[in-house]
């Protein structure tokens, strides 16, 4: 089983209110891969990414979590997920960033055990990852979105999950956090051996990052390498003729 993919898609619909929103999904996502997901506004990504980390399930067609079907699939704690609108996450008093953070301990040890060595290592690490040491003590809900963002990315780290998923991570982010946010990525990716799925509207940023890209409408019209999805003219199909990838630099140099 150890070398089952990560998430098996076969033939799976969702739909909201009887209204499908996704058709016919299958793909596999392996251990180790960049997956980027991307595609208009609604056209199914943030579902796509809730039905893999188990917050909604299938209408029709299945999902396996490292090998196991996601109606038992139990390990939930090796997935890491920052959804999209983690900023509107309201713990309901007023909690430091440190304690916001230490919250991603809990789904790996419970709640009621007290806090160890290791647990305050693994909150120190994923503040320092995501470059918010300086602000642990600052309250939440008074932190800029971008820096709340960063937040929630360091909550799931302290899982030392195996897979992240992330869900428009970057949206309303300053450059410099942009930059800093990929290059953890990338550590994390070629040092540490995640799997990291990544929800993002910043198509040319992603394809030189991942090493897998889904194009997702409703359908999922391609799944394969960035090389490939352009030589199919796939992006072209997702958001339509006047569609033209700016630039395969990283973000830092162009603009
Ligand atoms: N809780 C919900 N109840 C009913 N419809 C929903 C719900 N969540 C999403 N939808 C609808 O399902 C479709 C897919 O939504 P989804 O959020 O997955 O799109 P998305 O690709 O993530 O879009 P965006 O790029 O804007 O984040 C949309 O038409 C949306 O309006
Ligand atoms: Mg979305």
């Amino acid at each position: 089983m150890t070398d089952a993919p990560v998430f098996k898609v076969e033939h799976v619909a969702f739909g909201y209110n009887n209204r499908l929103v996704l058709k016919d999904i299958s793909c596999d996502i392996e251990r180790g891969e960049f997956v980027g997901i991307i595609g208009p506004n609604g056209s199914g990504k943030s579902t796509l990414v809730k039905l893999l980390v188990g917050i909604l399930r299938p209408k029709s067609g299945s999902i396996q979590v490292f090998g196991e079907p996601l109606e038992t699939f139990k390990e939930w704690p090796r997935i890491g997920y920052v959804s999209q609108r983690a900023t509107h996450f309201d713990v309901g008093f007023p909690a430091t960033v440190r304690e916001v953070v230490s919250l991603g301990r809990v789904s790996r040890v419970g709640l009621f055990r007290r806090r160890q060595k290791a647990d305050e290592e693994a909150i120190d690490r994923a503040l320092e990852d995501v470059g918010m040491v300086d602000m642990q003590a600052r309250l939440i809900g008074n932190l800029s979105g971008g820096q709340q963002q960063r937040v929630f990315i360091a909550r799931a780290l302290t899982q030392q999950p195996e897979v992240l998923a992330l869900d428009e991570p970057t949206i309303g982010v300053d450059p410099e956090a942009h930059l800093k946010f990929f290059e953890l990525m990338r550590h994390l990716h070629d040092h540490e051996n995640l799997t990291i799925v990544l929800v993002s509207h910043e198509v040319d940023v992603v394809m030189t990052e991942v090493t897998k890209l889904l194009c997702v409408n409703q359908e999922l019209l391609f799944h394969g390498t960035p090389q490939q999805c352009l030589t199919d003219n796939c992006l072209v199909q997702l958001y339509g003729e006047g569609y033209h990838v700016v630039s395969h630099s990283h973000p830092w140099t162009h603009k």
